[in-house]
Formats: C-alpha cells, structure tokens, sequence
C-alpha cells in the first residue's frame, strides 16, 4: 500500500503525526478529513508556462504525494532542493513529457489539514478547448496561469473566456516565473491591469491576482520574502480559504430521476442526486413531465458504508431515495421539484455549445442529448453566430468545428426540464452524442434570451490609471475569526410600504442580540445623508444602488453584516450590486407584499400623492418594479408576521 506523508501546513490545526502509518493513524486522518470542506478547482495555462511545476510544487510542499510515486521519480531531472524536477510529479500522462503538451484531463485528489482538493489538470494546448471545458464543468475556481515573461496571449484569454461561459465563479490568475522577472512589482502590475480590462466583459465573480515561482516555490504554499511587495496570502493558503460554500444552488430543488426502486410491493422509491436545492418530508413537489402532484413521503439515504436511514431533509448534492405519499407514474429521466418552483419544460431552447469533435457539426443530423438523466434525439435548428475567444467578437454561423464555440437554437424531440446554466450548473448542462460513433461531440450551456450579452458588457469606466490599491495587512478572513461570523449582506427589496424597513429593523435587532455584528441601511435615511443629492429618476436610482453597494461591501470587509433596505426596482442594478458585494455574501429577500395592500397601508401618503399626480415616477405606480426571478428568499408581509418573515431570514442566515 502507498503511504503518504500526511499534511502539515496550516499551523494550529490538529493533523495526524506524519509517520503515524497505523491503522488508527489512518482512521484518524479519514476522520479528521470527513469534516473538511471540499475545493474543486481546474488549471489552465498554456504550452511551457510551468502549470506541471505549479502543480508538483503545491503537491509536494502540502506532502500530498505518495512515497513510492516520490520513490520514482527521484533523480529525474533537477530542481535545487528537491532533487528532482516537480513537473514528474504530475506528469502521469507520460506523453506531455514526449510531446511538450499534457493530452487529457488528469484529476488529482489532495488535501491540507484545512480543506480537501479536487484538481482537474487541463491541458494548455490550443487544440485542447475540451479538456479545459471537461475540467472547469464543475469547478469552483480556475487557476490561470501566466508566464511573467510573456504575459496576456490569446490563451489566457480564452481560458478564462471557457471558465466564464461555464460559469466558474472564481479566477486566480498565476502570474508564474516572477524568478525570472527579478521579482518585479511592474511587471506583475501591467499583467495584472491588462487581464483585469479584459476581465470586465468576462461573467466571473473574483479574480485574485498572485505572483508565483512554482520552480523556486515563492508564493505557492509559503509567502515570499522575495517578494515582499506582495502583500496578499500565497496560493495554497487561498485555496485553503476562499469561501465557496454559498456557489451551490440551494434555492430550487431539481431532483432528476436516475432509477425506480421496486425492491418489494410495498417499496417504491426514486433514487437519484439531488442537483439543487433542498427538500424535506412533507413538501410538496410536482414531478415532470407529468405535472402531477404529490408529497414527500420519506427520504431514504446511504451514508459511507453505513446502513440505509430516513433522514429529514436532504440538500443538493446528496444521493438519495424518494418515497412519494401516492402511486405516480414516475420514471428513470424524470424530475422531481417543488410545486411552485419549476424549470422550463421545452423542446426547444438556445444554447452556448462547445464542440470537442474532429468531424464538425452536420446541420440536418440527429445527436443524442444528455441533459440530467434525460437522453432524447435533438437537431441544431440553427446557428446564431461563432464566437472568437480570443476578442469575444462574433464572427458569421459557419458550423462548428473542433473546439469552436457558438450560440445556438435546439430542438429536440422530447422535452427537456431546463434552467439557464448561471442559475443551475446541475440542470443548464448537456452533452451531445453522436447516434453512430456514441462519441460525446459536445457540451453545451443553456442560456436565456440576451445571456451572452454580458459576456460584451460595455466596459466600465476606468479609474484613473494614476490611482493604486492599498491593500490592508488583515483580511477580511481575519477579521471574520475574530468576530467569529462571515459577514453578508442582505438586500430586502420590494415596493414602497412593502414592509422592508420593518423586517430590516427587526432582523437587525435580532441579528445583533445573537451577537452578529450587523447594521441597517435604509435607503429612506440613506437619502437624507450620502444620497440626499439624489432624486428617482432612472439614472439617479441607479446611482443610489451603487453607493449603497459599495458601502455595504465596505461593512462586510470591516467583517460586519448589513441589512440593506431600498426599492432598488431594477434587476440589473441588483444584480451589479450583487457583482460589487460578491455573490457567496449576498442574499436577495423579497418582499412581495401586493401593491394594493402597499397602497392601503401608504404610510406617509405618498401613494395617493402618486395617484393624484403630486409624485412623478413613483414606484408601482408611475415608474417600474422589476421583481427578482430568483431571490434568496421571498415574504409577503400581508400574510407573513414580522416575527416569521424574520424567523425564516434567520435560518437563511444560519446556513454555511
Ligand atoms: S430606490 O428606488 O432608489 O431604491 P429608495 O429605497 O432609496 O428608492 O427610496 C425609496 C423611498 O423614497 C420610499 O420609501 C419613499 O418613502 C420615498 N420616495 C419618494 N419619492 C419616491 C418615488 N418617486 N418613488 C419611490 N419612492 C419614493
């Protein structure tokens, strides 16, 4: 058996002794390794900028490599301290050795004493779109690498292109080789500001820039002193703490059907993995294409090795068993969901598809599609436009070749039960077969309509070049340990007399008698302070939700929770501001009291005012409320009390 020298970075941490090859060392190093959370993540870099050293070098410095496998490779190649050259380490596939390129997707498991891994190590040769596609499908954050020598080229740009399209919601972008830059703060600064405007019109979250020598080890698992400019954590250490928890869609609960259990006439169950969402018995759900209703009558679950048990709630991604309260016609491709919660079910839908065949897309054929467990015959009805990954330009709807990507329209002969990817990776996803190779030929991404128009958004305004970040000597990590509570902000919006403020007020005394350091934005009182500058009209409106944003931002780094109370009737500004305060942080509640039940309440009148004219543009009334499609949470405070809207606020709050 191989051993492995047990992780022992993160100082303060309870790992296993390193030799402690005993059987109780062992389970006490799977124990100790159950409770970790889990990062997946993928590389991506091009021929020759050092992503196999990179990874050697992360693997080697947390002792995540096998003895033996250390065994074998002593005295290949050279490196100073180790002996050897890191790239053996991951060079499994031996032919990137032979050819200069790495040929698949390898996935590589480690883990530290803070976090379990899952890398998907994707080859950088420009033939090799798929693979990177392959490895960033399910990825919370793509690590990018750059030579400091060469800069930004056009795989850069198309690697972080694909892990947008797949809707990676976290780019580290490696600037490697600073060894052979003479560790220099310039060269670094001008990589950084070249990828971070082409960034802007990418769909990612985060991009954390980190200057690395993965051959001499400076900033991949130890800060460098050679580097001292840098101020930020090294990479392993990141990696160790980024929070990816809230990436999962927790909101719609999608439970494709994979099997029918029959084991007894008295058994039947759906068995299958949960892709969104949560449930618990007694919920109601609807099961598709069939629309009929049902509740649940128990969730049946296989713990490791353990026996089988009925728990009472399951979230996204366990495997379980469905017990429903009646007899349903339900079968293997069937879905599973809440009854006021349903994806679009259609036969027809547009798509961003990647293709991975050497034979290009044929127009007038039939492919399989695969789409959660649903298989049924689909055709290319037509072809939008070809994207060029390199400038994100669209160029004319020739059909697609290998590794070309482009925006299509499906049809296919069953209905599928779709949701755009942004919203659902689990359930936006398919592939394409082809009937007579049964080669997977792609894989594409549901959109909706005007999608990819964000991927062209106009660019930002630049802040002026002679303006530089200073970066503080805590995180927000520290801060966060210290008040013991990762701060986030939660964005009530709705009509005005829809019951925000109220909700907010409460929530925010409750929240600080829990001892969660938290504080109240009100979007009436802001306006008496920082914003008494501005009025309601559209662009005014605008304005109001950015500073609010970037206020509340400021809170949460200060490692402190906001309640932010606004109209804010605009999607798209809600949805900037959920871009300014990063995602995993950002919750949307939605009051959705009726506007006729606003309206009698009218607090200050100023609903009549709206109706006799006195008010111009007044929201619900006379200006737009655009109510979100997908909240965190919705309330209607004419049927909810304040005590449970804040009760069901709180549970929000309490999850991870
Ligand atoms: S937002 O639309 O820019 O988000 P915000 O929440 O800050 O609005 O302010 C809304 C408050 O301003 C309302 O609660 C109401 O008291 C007051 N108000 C005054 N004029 C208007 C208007 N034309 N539309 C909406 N609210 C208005």
């Amino acid at each position: 058996m191989s051993t492995k020298t047990t992780p022992t970075i993160g100082a303060g941490h309870d790992a296993a002794k390193p030799s402690d090859t005993s059987l109780k060392g062992v389970r006490a190093i799977l124990e100790q390794s159950k409770n970790l959370s889990l990062l997946r993540l993928s590389t991506a870099g091009s021929v020759d900028d050092g992503k196999s050293t990179l990874i050697g070098r992360l693997l080697h410095d947390s002792h995540s490599i096998y003895d033996d496998q250390l065994e074998s490779i002593k005295g290949k190649g050279q490196a100073e301290e180790t002996g050897f050259d890191l790239a053996y380490v991951t060079d499994g596939l031996r032919a990137e050795r032979e050819q200069g390129i790495t040929i698949d997707v390898a996935y590589r498991y480690f883990s530290t004493p803070r976090r379990r891994f899952i890398l998907a190590d994707t080859p950088g040769h420009e033939q090799y779109t798929r693979n990177m596609a392959t490895g960033s499908s399910t990825a919370d954050l793509t690590i990018v690498l750059i030579d400091a020598r060469k800069g930004v080229l056009d795989q850069t740009r198309r690697h972080a292109f694909i892990a947008s399209l797949l809707g990676v919601p976290r780019l580290v972008i490696a600037i490697n080789k600073m060894d052979l830059v003479d560790y220099s703060e310039s060269v670094f600064g001008a990589i950084r500001q070249e990828f971070t405007s082409f960034a802007k019109k990418l769909d990612v979250r985060h991009i954390k820039f980190i200057p690395v020598s993965a051959l001499k080890g400076d900033n991949v698992v130890t800060s460098s002193e050679r580097m001292n400019w840098y101020q930020g954590e090294p990479l392993l250490r990141y990696l160790e703490e980024v929070y990816v928890a809230s990436d999962q869609n927790q909101v719609d609960f999608r439970f494709p059907v994979q099997l029918v259990l029959r084991p007894n006439q008295n058994y039947r169950g759906y068995a299958g993995q949960v892709r969104s969402g949560a449930i618990a018995a007694g919920d109601e759900v609807i099961t598709l294409p069939s629309m009929q209703r049902s509740r649940i009558l128990s969730i049946d679950h296989w713990g490791i090795g353990a026996k089988p048990c009925s728990i009472e709630r399951a979230s996204a991604p366990m495997s379980i068993t469905l017990t429903l309260d009646r007899e349903l016609d339900v079968s293997r491709g069937d879905m599973i969901v809440r009854a006021h919660n349903v994806p679009k079910v259609s036969n027809r839908f547009d798509a961003i598809l990647v293709w991975m065949s050497e034979s290009p897309l044929e127009p007038s054929k039939h492919y399989i599609l695969k789409q959660a467990t649903r298989e049924t015959l689909g055709l290319v009805e037509s072809i939008d436009y070809k994207i060029d990954v390199n400038t994100l330009h669209r160029s004319s709807p020739t059909p697609l070749a290998l590794n070309e990507i482009g925006r299509i329209r499906l049809v296919t002969k069953q209905s599928l039960f779709l949701d755009p990817y942004k919203l659902n990776r689990g359930t936006g996803s398919f592939i394409c077969i082809d009937p007579t190779t049964l080669l997977t030929v792609a894989a594409g991404v549901v959109v909706e309509k005007g999608d990819i128009q964000s991927l062209r958004e106009k660019e930002q305004p630049t802040v002026g070049t002679d303006l530089h970040r200073e970066s503080s000597l805590l995180s927000r990590a520290d801060r966060e340990l210290r008040f013991g509570h990762q701060a986030k902000t939660y964005w009530c919006t709705g009509l005005s007399g829809s019951g925000k403020s109220t909700i907010a007020r409460h929530l925010e005394n409750q929240l600080f008698r829990d001892g969660i350091p938290v504080y109240c934005l009100d979007g009436d009182n802001i306006r008496h302070g920082l914003n008494q500058d501005l009025g309601f009209s559209p662009e005014e409106r605008v304005e109001n939700i950015r500073r609010v944003a970037h206020v509340a931002k400021l809170f949460n780094d200060a490692g402190i929770s906001v309640i932010c109370s606004l109209i804010s009737p605009y999607a798209s500004e809600r949805a900037a501001a959920r871009k300014v305060i990063g995602a995993e942080s950002f919750f949307e509640i939605y009051m959705s009291t009726p506007l006729d039940v606003c309206e009698a309440r009218d607090p200050h009148g100023l609903y009549k005012k709206a109706r006799s004219g006195d008010i111009k543009g007044f929201t619900g009334i006379s200006a737009p409320y655009e109510p979100p499609t997908n909240p965190d949470i919705t309330l209607d405070s004419s049927t909810l009390s304040v005590e449970e809207c804040v009760r069901q606020i709180r549970e929000l709050c309490s999850r991870p």
